[in-house]
């Protein structure tokens, strides 16, 4: 089968997504229009925004490709304090961006899990209007906690969570992280928040050494089966303070193929899974020149502008080359921007429909 006879089955196997991810430079356009149909028909032309504040780097977790790595000595660690957090959060109700991400590294002692708790709380007493009846829409997205904590900052009103499975392949997952990092830890949080009623994003990384087409076929197919309505990816970057810079020569030498790939990926979800939000990631922009527009050309619908303080962006490298200015702002002839929503994927209004007596999956 061409691809074009491919992309016009309604489902996917995996056979078929890999024949996606594996598009030429001929066929990239043929990939890119599916995928904006299909965006256009499921989601509409809206892009969502979501205010994005790195409130703290500290990190608990050792992660082999992160700059935040605890092990990371030269990293000058931060943590933003409560007025700085409700200062920002105005800002981004001032500008019309319906949404704001809290992003942390790895924290879940008791005075952070506190702290979280009061912060939601009062963002969305701060930011009702007459123009956002129910304040801004808040994501976590703030690492694995346990069930009692998710429970506790989804009662502070926080209404979607982020949490990255990174890949959806338990032996790739633990040659990137420590042992102490499980993949059943992972898998478990994300089922947790399903089961407790938040709006579930994840994503993955893609360009890990050794990761393969048909792993990341599988974790298109990862998202299908665990009910995933909202979704991060990006390319995987280097960091020199990391153990994985050791493939620096590999990674240089595929950064092209990988940056090719991470637009397929984000194609090749908007057509396998239809009515999520696709966030276009930093990291796109990263690895490419006007990476988060081609990202949301090639079928994301969700940006996020960069709200962390000045001060503190510096310290926020996950990656290196990590840029702390919004140099690539959205510009698409044929797409609007959604100020003022929440801006929900319509994959969670559908679920809402089916059972109506879960007051967290809400639209606008
Ligand atoms: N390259 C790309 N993405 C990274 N992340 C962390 N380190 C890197 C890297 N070197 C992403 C991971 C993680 C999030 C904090 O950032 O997906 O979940």
């Amino acid at each position: 089968m061409t691809l074009k006879e491919i992309l016009k089955k309604s489902s996917y196997t995996r056979e078929d997504i890999v024949r996606i991810l594996l598009a030429n430079e001929e066929d990239i356009e043929v990939l890119r229009r599916k995928a904006k149909d299909t965006l256009f028909q499921y989601c509409g032309n809206e892009i969502y925004l979501r205010g994005l504040v790195e409130i703290s780097n500290r990190c608990s977790f050792d992660c082999f490709y992160c700059g935040l790595r605890k092990s990371n000595n030269l990293a000058a660690r931060y943590i933003m304090t409560e007025e700085e957090i409700l200062e920002t959060a105005k800002e981004c109700s001032r500008r019309g961006y319906g949404s704001i991400v809290l992003q942390s590294g790895q924290r879940s002692d008791k005075s952070f899990v506190e702290f979280i708790e009061r912060v939601v709380k009062k963002i969305k007493k701060l930011t009702k209007s007459d123009i956002l009846p129910d304040g801004l829409g808040i994501t976590l997205s703030l690492g694995e906690q346990n069930r009692e904590t998710y429970e506790k900052w989804r009662d502070a009103g926080a209404h979607r969570y982020l949490l990255r499975i990174e890949t959806s392949s338990k032996e790739l997952f633990e040659k990137i992280h420590p042992a102490v990092q499980s993949f059943e830890k992972r898998y478990k949080c994300l089922k947790i928040l399903n089961d407790t009623g938040w709006q579930t994003g994840t994503g993955v990384m893609i360009g890990i050494p050794n990761q393969s087409i048909p792993q990341l076929a599988d974790d298109i197919l990862f998202m299908q089966r665990e009910g995933i309505g909202m979704i991060g990816m990006g390319p995987y970057l280097l960091h020199t303070e990391t153990p994985m810079y050791s493939n620096k020569v590999w990674w240089l030498n595929k950064k092209k193929e990988i940056a090719s790939l991470a637009l397929k990926m984000v194609s090749a979800a908007r057509i396998v899974l239809k009515d999520v939000n696709i966030a276009s990631t930093t990291a796109l922009e990263t690895i490419m020149p006007r990476g988060r527009n081609l990202g949301l050309d090639f079928g994301a619908n969700v940006y996020m502008p960069l709200m962390t303080p000045q001060k503190d962006r510096i310290n926020y490298m996950i990656y290196e080359g990590k840029p702390v200015e919004d140099t690539d702002q959205v510009c698409l002839p044929d797409r609007k921007i959604g100020f003022n929503k929440w801006g929900d994927a319509n994959f969670f209004l559908r679920q809402r429909e089916s059972s109506p007596r879960n007051p967290l999956l809400r639209g606008d």
